[in-house]
């Protein structure tokens, strides 16, 4: 059984820069906030009728099959993790086979939908492929466009102001020597309070049934004979379609788990907290990675952070920040990178590499 290795990386973010006091003119809020709470200081967003999801993937793809020494026919299998997606259905997979004209391979598409841990389960399922031999060339994206989805009024100030758009991409190939490999991933799930952070909004839920949800969603309004309609004019009107997170439950699971799923993979390879060479957090919030940080006792130089620039890109934050990471010389070969993500599901989950 062969272990895996990322062959080429790489990333795109749109050129359109939005600053802290840009989000002031349309939300209460201010720079100041923003930074002190969650070290943003500025986010990308996608340029109007130009840029989509699959675009943005599409442009990272590229970059990653080429540093992979690939051609784009070579990719036998895309796994493509959104919580953003182009379409409701189908996913983005089948249209980042197309956007990069390669349908007629007619390679199989998977699309994921675990939020922000969507780049490491996307990761742990190419691994689990080629390790079977399977597949050799997988194409692994992450890729958002949150700024369409956001209340970008005071009410959603608390959840607008984190997220950004981008995207990541990694071709995951078999390994060939010692070096540059996959170690483990770890995966894990925990639906209890799975709208703690979520869209539920268009959706089939019905409002579980519940009198109040009933009422809340419009449903009364717009009954029809069967079933209930996934989306109400009251659910538009009211709101009630855009993300809600309550942010402190989140922040203080992220803060246990982080910590947990990366000692978790450490000791299945028989490795301790001293060995990571380079951490790379999902980019969720400045102070959940510094505590992570301190919670390991790793050093500034064992940890990397772009949330700076780019605010939460959600599946998109670890690719970006691995690839940057490592076009700025701060992962060389032989190194232990470990990638870790928490957040909506709850899922959270590990990767390490050998670089
Ligand atoms: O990637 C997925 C996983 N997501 C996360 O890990 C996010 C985890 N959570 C967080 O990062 C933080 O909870 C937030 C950054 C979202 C919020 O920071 P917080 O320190 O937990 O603030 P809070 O929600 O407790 O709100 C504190 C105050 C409130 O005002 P009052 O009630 O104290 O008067 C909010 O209304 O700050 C207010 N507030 C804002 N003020 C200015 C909330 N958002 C803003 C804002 N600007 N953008």
């Amino acid at each position: 059984m062969k272990n895996s290795k990322i062959a080429g990386i790489g990333y795109y973010v749109p050129k359109n820069v939005v600053k802290n006091e840009d989000l002031a003119r349309y939300m209460e809020t201010s720079d100041e906030w923003i930074q002190e709470r969650t070290g943003i200081k500025e986010r990308r967003y996608v340029t109007k009728h130009e840029e989509n999801n699959t675009i943005l993937a599409a442009k990272a793809s590229r970059v990653a099959i080429e540093r992979a020494g690939i051609n784009k026919e070579d990719i036998d299998f895309i796994i493509y993790a959104t919580l953003s997606p182009d379409y409701y259905f189908p996913g983005c997979g089948v249209l980042l086979q197309r956007e990069l004209g390669i349908s007629k391979t007619e390679i199989g598409a998977l699309d994921i939908r675990n939020q922000c841990s969507g780049f490491i389960y996307s990761l742990s399922i190419a691994d689990q492929f080629i390790k079977s031999g399977m597949y050799k060339n997988i194409l692994v994206v992450g890729s958002e466009v949150h700024s369409g989805g956001l209340d970008f009024t005071t009410r959603g100030r608390g959840v607008s102001v984190i997220f950004g758009d981008g995207a990541g991409a990694v071709v995951v190939q078999p390994a060939d020597g010692k070096n540059r490999k996959i170690l483990t991933t770890k995966l894990h799930s925990d639906g209890s309070d799975a709208e703690e952070l979520a869209i539920i909004n268009p959706g089939f839920h019905g409002g579980h049934w519940d009198e109040e949800n009933i009422e809340k969603y419009g449903y009364e309004e717009a009954s029809q004979e069967w079933g209930v309609p996934y989306v109400t004019e009251k659910m538009v009107k009211d709101g009630l379609c855009y993300p809600y997170m309550h942010g402190q439950n989140v922040f203080k699971m992220a803060v246990k788990k982080f910590p947990e799923v990366i000692i978790e993979a450490l000791e299945d390879q028989g490795l301790a907290k001293e060995n990571i060479d380079m951490l790379i957090p999902h980019q969720a919030n400045i102070r959940i990675s510094q505590f992570v940080q301190k919670t390991l006792g790793l050093s500034d130089d064992q940890v990397f952070n772009n949330i700076q620039k780019y605010g939460n890109t959600t599946a998109a934050s670890i690719p970006i920040a691995l690839c940057e990471a490592w076009e700025a010389g701060k992962i060389k070969e032989g190194d232990l990178v470990c990638l870790a993500a928490f957040g909506s599901g709850f899922t959270w989950g590990s990767a390490l590499i050998r670089w």
